[in-house]
């Protein structure tokens, strides 16, 4: 590949790759079975990342794997109705259109996960936080956080660096992680959320590969791994009774640095992304992309209601909206289902958002640094007080 026999395209991607693991200190490169494409919305990448793009796809480069892409600036069917201006989403399709010259799925959505799941062992190279963590620690799959131009480069030429989170070494438990008993307390009473402890977690741990002593019932994982990704550059968190990996290091956790995770540590973190705002804009689900089972969930409870109190806007994947058949009769008018973006990555000054509740610690993060003013909640006190 190296001297041209697959084209110039793939030639210069993987020297960029080869670059790369030199500077990385890797031994090796390995191949790999999947890439996800993150960094993709206009919003964020602009003329920089749309002409990368576009030059990579007109130079002939193709993706070599199963390569999906993340979410965007736009819901691609429904941009006029987020309020959108059409300048912005032709970009967004134009960056669109080449990452589908190149081979690309047009997946567009933060789990791809839930649509392709990689296989325990199995060698992926994944941008976009919360899906790296997802795929390392719930699914044993191997990738590091990969930047968003690096993953371009490893779809083409099909190869990574071996360094990080992809070597056996490297997964191993650096810090016992421990929930005190009195935040457990308020996990039931339903005060905090999975979310609110994993954003405590990433800010207090930071980096490494923390060992959650700590059984995290499965449908909580998804938003609370995505809170972890938001609050540190950790990628792999090992939690007990979840992760693949997690029980061959039983016998080893007494020899491990022990941290706790107590109620002042989920209030001073909680303060930076949420405070009372009593007269909220919208409620926002689906930081992750709701999977068809919660989106279900959730539209059999605006069914019910009937008439919302507030704006509520949903996130998803298309794929997931297929699988979900709802009337539009049923549900209010001030419900939005979004697919293919969400609020943190579309220009969100165009939604008219200056005030949002929402289940996400990570969005809430996101939301904040944008000027948003945030209030993270439960998602079921969201489903029973605040619709
Ligand atoms: Fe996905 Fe947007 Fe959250 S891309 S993880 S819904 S910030």
């Amino acid at each position: 590949m190296l001297e041209g026999e697959r084209g110039e395209a793939a030639r210069k991607a993987l020297e960029i790759v080869v670059k790369v693991g030199e500077a990385l200190g890797a031994e090796k490169l390995v191949k790999i079975s999947s890439a996800h494409v993150s960094g993709v919305s206009y919003v964020n990448i602009g003329e920089a990342g749309l002409e990368l793009i576009r030059d990579l796809a007109l130079s002939g480069a193709r993706f070599t794997v199963l390569t999906t892409v993340n979410p965007t600036a736009i819901d691609t069917e429904k941009w006029r109705e987020m309020g959108i201006p059409q300048e912005i989403a032709l970009k967004q399709l134009d960056i669109l259109k080449h990452l589908e010259l190149m081979g690309a799925q047009m997946t567009l959505t933060c789990t791809p996960y839930l649509l392709h799941p990689p296989a325990e062992g199995e060698q992926i190279a994944w941008g976009e936080s919360n899906a790296v963590l997802y795929a390392n620690s719930v699914l044993g799959a191997r990738t590091n956080r990969e930047g968003g131009p690096l993953v371009l480069f490893e779809a083409i030429s099909g190869r990574a660096p071996y360094v990080g989170l992809r070597r056996e070494e490297e997964r191993k438990p650096t810090l016992l992680v421990e929930v005190d008993e009195d935040v457990r307390e308020r996990l039931r009473n339903g005060v905090y959320s999975y979310p609110m402890i994993g954003y405590t977690l990433g800010l207090k741990v930071g980096r490494g590969v923390p060992f959650l002593n700590f059984k995290i019932p499965f449908e909580e994982v998804k938003g609370f791994l995505a809170a972890v990704g938001a609050s540190s550059s950790i990628g792999l968190v090992l939690i007990k009774g979840v992760s693949p990996e997690a029980e061959k290091y039983t016998e080893v956790l007494n020899e491990l640095e022990e941290i706790h995770i107590d109620t002042e540590d989920v209030e001073t973190a909680c303060s930076k992304i949420s405070a009372d705002y009593e007269e909220a804009d919208a409620v926002f689900l689906g930081c992750p992309h709701l999977s068809p089972r919660e989106l279900e969930e959730i539209l059999s409870v605006i069914a019910e209601k009937g008439e919302l109190k507030r704006r509520t806007i949903l996130s998803t994947s298309r794929w997931a909206l297929e699988r979900v058949h709802r009337s539009k009769e049923e549900l209010s008018d001030k419900v939005i289902a979004l697919a293919d973006t969400c609020i943190v990555v579309a220009p969100i000054e165009y939604m008219g958002l200056k005030k949002v509740i929402t289940d996400s610690a990570k969005a809430a993060y996101y939301l904040s640094s944008k000027g948003v003013k945030t209030t993270v909640l439960p998602r079921k006190k969201i489903l029973e007080e605040i619709l």
